[in-house]
């Protein structure tokens, strides 16, 4: 499977969230010797402007990113896809990550995971979110000494649109009747939960990966009212969430929240949707994921890729306009600059809790090559 993976063209999709676990393992090795410091540097147009330079020897870290989003109110865009043997992949000109990305994209996860102390990694989104997933978990599981296994998949009904009711429902509470499940509108859009061991330094450790499906940014495809009759004497809680994001971040993933949190708001479903409706939802969404998810959490964001409308395997889909007129990919564009807006504040003062990346629509917007249906990448 990696071998298939790493042989197809598709490095992106295979290595942003690996560089964002690396990214991730800086934060806890800010102190070793052979980074230094981009706080310490100043980040000039001359280095950061559209001229590219590709010889930049700044490595990728948080605080650097940080230092852009501040100077540019953005996300970097700029950089160059390089060709090397057959393969493609992403050089930013902000700056270089760590690790030969070509080379060994398993290793460069396993080493970050044996040096941080991330145990569980959730993401969370569509069917696009669901890609980058098995991407991870593959390039995991693929390298070196572990053993991995599927814990549990969602079991969707009703031809993959019904979500399934039971994979929510935790073993110690007698959930099962009291969760409400209606349409997902997505019938790749499928939750799992996976295990590994990794073995390092004559240590074994349990790295536990999970995905939760997502079509919309606030959708209502999973809710929980506990009545109070069930709640025994403990009547004044309040067991009850209206919208499946509410019931992810405060029930489902309550007494277990993960380590690291990868979020891919689902902007190719909610382009449908007028803006302002989405830009409401993402700050509403946030606001949730910063009141229920533990501080220890890091909550990434990813933005979406850009869609190719040359691609769409209907014509129907071709061309089709949203709100205000605007084609699939320019209401990607606004959402994502919607959602960096919202995090603006979080992503700039060094919270040490939320965290964004690249631009994702600028950087794929060069490879329509890759466009399996004008909204995947094809790699799988
Ligand atoms: C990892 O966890 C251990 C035990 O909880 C703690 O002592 C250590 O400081 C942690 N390391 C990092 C880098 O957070
Ligand atoms: C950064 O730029 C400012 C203004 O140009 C200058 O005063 C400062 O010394 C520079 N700092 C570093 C670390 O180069
Ligand atoms: C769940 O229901 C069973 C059977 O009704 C009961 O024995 C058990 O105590 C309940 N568990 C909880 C956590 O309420
Ligand atoms: C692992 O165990 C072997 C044999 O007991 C020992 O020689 C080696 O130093 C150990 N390595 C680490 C990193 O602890
Ligand atoms: C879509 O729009 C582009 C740019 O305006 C145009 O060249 C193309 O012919 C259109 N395609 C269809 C199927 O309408």
């Amino acid at each position: 499977m990696i071998i298939h993976l790493l042989s197809k063209h598709s490095v992106l999709f295979i290595v942003l969230p690996l560089l964002i676990i690396a990214g991730y393992y800086r934060i806890f090795s800010d102190k070793t010797a052979d980074y230094y410091d981009a706080r310490s540097r100043n980040l000039t147009d001359a280095t950061i402007g559209t001229d590219m330079e590709l010889e930049t020897s700044r490595p990728c870290t948080h605080a650097l990113f940080r230092e852009f989003y501040t100077k540019y109110k953005h996300l970097p865009g700029h950089g160059r896809w390089i060709r090397k043997e057959d393969q493609l992949y992403f050089q930013p000109k902000i700056c270089k990550f760590k690790f030969d990305i070509m080379e060994n994209s398993g290793e460069a996860l396993r080493q970050c995971l044996s040096h941080s102390n991330v145990s569980h990694i959730v993401t969370m989104g569509d069917s696009n979110a669901g890609r980058h997933y098995v991407t991870m978990y593959e390039a995991f599981r693929s390298f070196g000494r572990k053993t991995c296994r599927t814990i549990d998949t969602e079991d969707l009904a009703e031809g993959g649109f019904l979500p399934d009711k039971n994979y929510f429902t935790k073993s110690d509470k007698n959930w099962t009747e009291f969760i409400q499940i209606h349409y997902r509108y997505c019938r790749t859009c499928k939750s799992s939960r996976h295990l590994c061991h990794l073995t390092y330094a004559n240590q074994t450790r349990d790295i536990r990966f999970q995905h939760v499906a997502m079509t919309m940014v606030m959708d209502d495809s999973i809710q929980l009212h506990v009545p109070d009759f069930r709640r025994g004497s403990g009547l004044l809680e309040d067991v009850f969430a209206i919208t499946s994001q509410q019931f992810i971040f405060r029930y489902y993933l309550a007494d277990d929240y993960p380590d690291v949190i990868i979020i891919f708001l689902p902007f190719n479903h909610a382009k449908r949707l007028a803006l302002e409706i989405t830009a409401a939802e993402i700050e509403y969404f946030h606001a949730l994921a910063k009141y229920y998810l533990p501080t220890y959490t890091k909550i990434f964001y990813m933005p979406t890729p850009s869609e190719f409308e040359r691609s769409r395997l209907a014509s129907v889909w071709i061309n089709r306009t949203y709100d205000r007129g605007m084609l699939a990919t320019e209401m990607i564009d606004e959402l994502n600059q919607k959602l960096f807006h919202v995090l603006f504040d979080d992503l700039t003062t060094d919270s040490g809790r939320v965290f964004a990346f690249l631009d994702l629509l600028k950087i794929s917007q060069d490879r329509e090559d890759w466009s399996e249906d004008g909204v995947h990448m094809d790699w799988i």
